[in-house]
């Protein structure tokens, strides 16, 4: 994605509205709406306030992540799929444990509302390892013997073959699975933290300059930017941050 101005850099920051309710979102979105970052509508906000929000927040061209992890049968995926992009999401993701069906089917849901609808095709990006889940979740409840990187990079190259546009995973991962899956595959990285934030309940952390030097396409930052005094200026900040890591 070619980069031109800190505009552009921040359209690379997705805020995650994790919020109970409607009005708390469009107050954060005014709040927020100075520093040009794009949203991200998560499970607590759309089961809340539905698509209703998303049309909202879409306003002016601004790119809305809704982030519901679609995780089903191949069938159930695609129709929910085709429900969402048939009102206007354009960026959306799916679990690639799903299996390898499901993923095609979600890709396919893709590819014909686009055709039906004349719209470009929607991205649709898979979730790998959740950002909370650390080594020893992988191997001692998950019970796959593999270092997560490992693990990650294989769902990734899965992810690839059956039509997805890139994944969501750790930035500590991101440029063994740039290396993997190439230039174009979208990387899309949650568990940002500036260094002076409270990891929370993440595991696989890391700074927004180290995302962005690791290969990262799309930072995911919710907490530290949700909570601040001062969203807006914490956002300018991680923007700033990311800037500086691109022009490196
Ligand atoms: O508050 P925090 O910055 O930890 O929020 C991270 C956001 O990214 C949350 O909305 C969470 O649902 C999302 N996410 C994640 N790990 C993934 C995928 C999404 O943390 N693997």
């Amino acid at each position: 994605m070619p980069i031109s101005s800190n505009n552009d850099v921040a359209k690379r920051l997705f805020v995650a509205l994790d919020v109970p309710d409607a009005d708390s979102a469009l107050k954060l979105a005014e709040q927020l709406a100075p520093a040009g970052v794009s949203f991200k509508v998560g499970m607590q906000l759309f089961y809340a306030a539905g698509m209703r929000i998303v049309k909202e927040l879409q306003t002016d061209g601004r790119t809305v992540f809704v982030d519901l992890k679609l995780h089903d049968i191949p069938n159930t995926v695609a129709g929910a799929m085709k429900s969402l992009l048939r009102q206007g999401v354009q960026f959306v993701n799916v679990h690639t444990q799903g299996g390898p069906d499901m993923m095609r089917a979600a890709a396919e849901a893709a590819r014909q509302v686009s055709e039906e609808t004349g719209t470009p095709r929607p991205i649709v990006i898979g979730v790998t390892l959740l950002t909370s889940l650390s080594q020893a979740h992988l191997n001692q409840f998950l019970g796959v013997n593999q270092d997560v990187k490992t693990y990650v990079q294989h769902l990734a190259r899965q992810a690839k073959d059956c039509g997805l546009d890139g994944i969501v995973c750790s930035a500590q991962e991101a440029s063994f699975i740039r290396s993997a899956c190439g230039p174009d595959f979208l990387l899309v990285t949650p568990g940002i933290r500036p260094t002076q934030d409270a990891a929370g309940d993440q595991s696989r952390v890391i700074t927004p300059r180290q995302a962005i030097q690791n290969g990262a396409d799309y930072l995911v930052v919710g907490r530290p930017v949700i909570g601040a005094s001062n969203p807006a200026d914490a956002a300018r900040r991680i923007i700033d941050e990311m800037a500086e890591a691109l022009k490196a």
